[in-house]
């Protein structure tokens, strides 16, 4: 796909992020006080040092995709593990090249970074990213487990 620019995504990026966080099936806020956290949360995840939010943008002006990313330490490790939260393309640009665009981004970003892996989670039911991921090198590690405690 032409015309695609991949940039570190900004303050005035908050909407549009929590816009894609919502495509993906994230939560949606129910209160005005959870806008402005989310918001909040955002805007500090843009700020640490240890986290980033890369953008697609088509056009110089439409933001298509994104993903976020997380240099976590590991305590068996000396070098830092790369994990991603999220990765999104919306609908109408899937399957253009751009979801593989960024993974290759997080690999080179990890490899200057000099992290050991890049890892990341998938739901049960998303069973197309399951083939995008392992067509793109991912190796099936593990299980992932979570209990709720709302
Ligand atoms: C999964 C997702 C990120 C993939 O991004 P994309 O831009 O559509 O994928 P790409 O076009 O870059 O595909 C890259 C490669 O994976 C393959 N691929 C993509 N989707 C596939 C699918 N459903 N089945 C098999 N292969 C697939 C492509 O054929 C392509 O291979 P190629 O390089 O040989 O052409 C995107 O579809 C998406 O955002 N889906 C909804 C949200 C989601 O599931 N996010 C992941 C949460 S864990």
């Amino acid at each position: 796909m032409e015309n695609i620019d991949l940039r570190e995504a900004t303050n005035n990026d908050i909407p549009i992020i929590l816009g894609l966080l919502y495509e993906l099936g994230r939560p949606k806020p129910e209160t005005d006080l959870d806008v402005d956290s989310f918001r909040k949360l955002v805007k500090k995840y843009i700020t640490d040092n240890d986290k980033k939010i890369i953008l697609v943008q088509y056009n110089e002006t439409e933001i298509i995709a994104m993903v976020s990313i997380i240099f976590m330490t590991r305590l068996n490790q000396n070098s830092l593990e790369l994990y991603i939260p999220e990765l999104i393309v919306r609908e109408k640009f899937q399957h253009k090249g751009v979801g593989k665009k960024l993974i290759n981004y997080c690999i080179s970003i990890g490899r200057e970074k000099k992290c050991h892996r890049i890892r990341l989670e998938s739901g049960n039911r998303r069973k197309e990213s399951h083939q995008f991921y392992k067509k793109l090198g991912f190796d099936q590690s593990g299980l992932s487990f979570t209990i709720s405690l709302n």
